[in-house]
């Protein structure tokens, strides 16, 4: 559904990603890792249409995406979970739900993405009064991703939704997102807590200084001497 290739982008005169190419099917589970700095945030925006690539194609469901504004990229059905949730704090948690279905879309199926929501996490239901400041880590980060449903999005772009967490907590959010991923949504996530995301993905890419430097399938990533040194710490 998703096909990236030799993609560069820049900013300025800073090259941050050199020919990537990346690859989803539908329904898959994709996560990339990487370093500080590595450019993964930058592959996920470049995805959703706030930056530009210098070069490379951006594919998307048989449509080239690369050179159109954000906001028809999400109409397409790709949305966008930037690091740290970007809820609206002085909003509800139904509230800021709600502001997920702006598509005319998804404005006319909002009741029923609710009430799937509510099903799915009842955490949220059970919150849906309370200001989105007042929630727990865990649960503002798993606010921002139910949000993102309610666009009824085809691909669910995931940039470190466990970032900041204590690793209980970081244990609940993935347990959230795999719940997600039971549903058949296609998702590409960026994460460091390695271990526990990989244990969700189907496949994954390791992304060093702009550069694609290993794919391959969970399995080969767990065993991988490279991958678990580096980023598993065994
Ligand atoms: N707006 C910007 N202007 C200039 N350089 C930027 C900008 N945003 C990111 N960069 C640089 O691009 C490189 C890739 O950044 P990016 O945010 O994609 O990394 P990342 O892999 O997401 O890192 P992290 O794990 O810390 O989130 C970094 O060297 C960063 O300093
Ligand atoms: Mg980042």
């Amino acid at each position: 559904m998703l096909e990236i290739h030799n993609l560069s982008v820049f900013y300025g005169e800073f090259q941050a990603l050199f020919e990537v190419s990346l690859r989803m099917a539908e329904g898959e589970t994709v996560i990339t890792v990487g370093p500080n700095g590595a450019g993964k945030s930058t592959l996920l925006k470049t995805i959703s249409g706030l930056l530009q690539p210098r070069s490379g194609t951006i594919t998307f469901l048989g449509k080239r995406i690369d050179r159109i504004p954000a906001h028809e990229i999400v109409e397409l059905g790709i949305s966008h979970v930037p690091e740290g949730g970007r809820l609206f704090p002085q909003l509800s948690v139904y509230e800021n739900l709600k502001v997920g279905s702006f598509l005319p879309k998804a404005r006319g199926e909002a009741a029923a993405t609710l009430k799937d929501i509510y099903t799915l996490f009842p955490i949220l239901d059970e919150r849906k009064k309370q200001y989105a400041d007042t929630l727990s880590g865990g649960e503002r980060q798993m606010l921002a991703i139910a949000r993102s449903l309610m666009s009824r999005p085809k691909l669910i772009l995931l940039d470190e939704p466990s970032s900041g967490l204590a690793p209980r907590v970081v244990t609940r959010v993935l347990e959230f997102v795999h719940r997600i991923k039971s549903q058949g949504y296609s998702i590409l996530m960026v994460e460091q807590n390695v271990r526990k995301a990989l244990r969700l993905s189907d496949r994954a890419y390791l992304i060093e200084s702009g550069r694609i430097v290993k794919e391959g399938p969970r399995k080969n990533f767990l065993e991988d001497d490279y991958i678990r040194k580096a980023y598993i710490g065994l």
